[in-house]
């Protein structure tokens, strides 16, 4: 466990959402997706840890299936707000806004589901809404190419795979963004930033990370515990926090340190 989220005496508060509310059917196991083990702690929990690890965050807001508030409350710690979330992962969110403190002015949104995140790349993230950007998300080129497929199982087009870019969390936005973009109603995305964009709100990119991928499906268990068996316990996997340089896919690249690991 972390030591805490440390009191900042100055600068921008900045509150972390954690919408891990999600029953994670596709992962199997029957268990809450945010709860379940890898390297022998919640899923969660490591989630969290990078959030409390990253300079930047002030604030910690996890929306918890409503029947584990108290559940996930005691093996989060006191530092940790846990409320309950919603049906749906925009519910969740929409709640979790509803808890962060008055003064806070920028907010990042985090899928529990990412628990090899670097605390690095929340900071970046930060960093670039503070820098002046409404809303930031981090992002990764892509590897395979992509196709529109029509309900009939035939080939719509082919979009040119050097315009697009897999979506990681954290997102990060100025608080007032993403309170009107969560007023919006009935608005089918499939991230915050969508919302943001169905505002009119310039959305900026920066380099995502490998490691922040999305535990979804049960092979990506695997690799995360692969991933952690090569680090001592407690840490963050080989070169998580090392990275640096620039961003090779357009991105604002907000982040110093002379360790050039590249994103994509
Ligand atoms: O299902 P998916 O992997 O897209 O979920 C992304 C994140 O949203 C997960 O961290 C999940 O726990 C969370 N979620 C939520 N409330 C829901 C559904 C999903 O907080 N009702």
């Amino acid at each position: 466990m972390g030591e805490g989220l440390q009191p900042r005496a100055v600068g921008p508060r900045i509150a972390a959402i954690v919408p891990a509310a999600g029953r994670g059917e596709r992962l199997g196991g029957g268990t809450p997706k945010a709860l379940r083990a890898l390297g022998g702690r919640p899923m969660l929990v490591r989630s969290i840890e990078a959030l409390r690890r990253a300079e930047s965050v002030t604030q910690i807001v996890v929306a918890a299936p409503p029947t584990l508030v108290e559940v996930v409350a005691q093996l989060l710690g006191r530092d940790v707000r846990v409320i309950a979330g919603g049906a749906e992962r925009v519910d969740s969110v929409r709640r979790a806004l509803r808890a962060v403190d008055d003064d806070i002015s920028v907010v990042l949104v985090h899928d529990a589901a990412r628990p090899l995140t670097p605390s690095s790349l929340v900071d970046a993230v930060a960093a670039a809404v503070l820098a002046g950007h409404p809303a930031v998300i981090p992002v990764l080129g892509l590897t395979d190419t992509v196709k529109e497929v029509g309900p009939d199982g035939r080939v719509i087009r082919t979009p040119p795979r050097d315009g697009l870019r897999a979506v990681q969390t954290p997102q990060g936005f100025r608080r007032d963004v993403l309170a009107a973009a969560y007023a919006l109603k009935d608005i089918p995305v499939t991230d915050d930033a969508g919302l943001a964009e169905a505002l009119g709100v310039p959305v900026m990119t920066v380099p995502g990370a490998q490691e922040a991928f999305k535990v979804t499906q049960p092979h990506d268990l695997v690799l995360a515990e692969a991933l952690l068996a090569r680090c001592a316990p407690g840490d963050a996997p080989a070169g998580a926090d090392s990275r640096g340089g620039t961003d090779s896919h357009g991105g604002l690249d907000v982040r110093g340190g002379s360790d050039v690991r590249s994103p994509g």
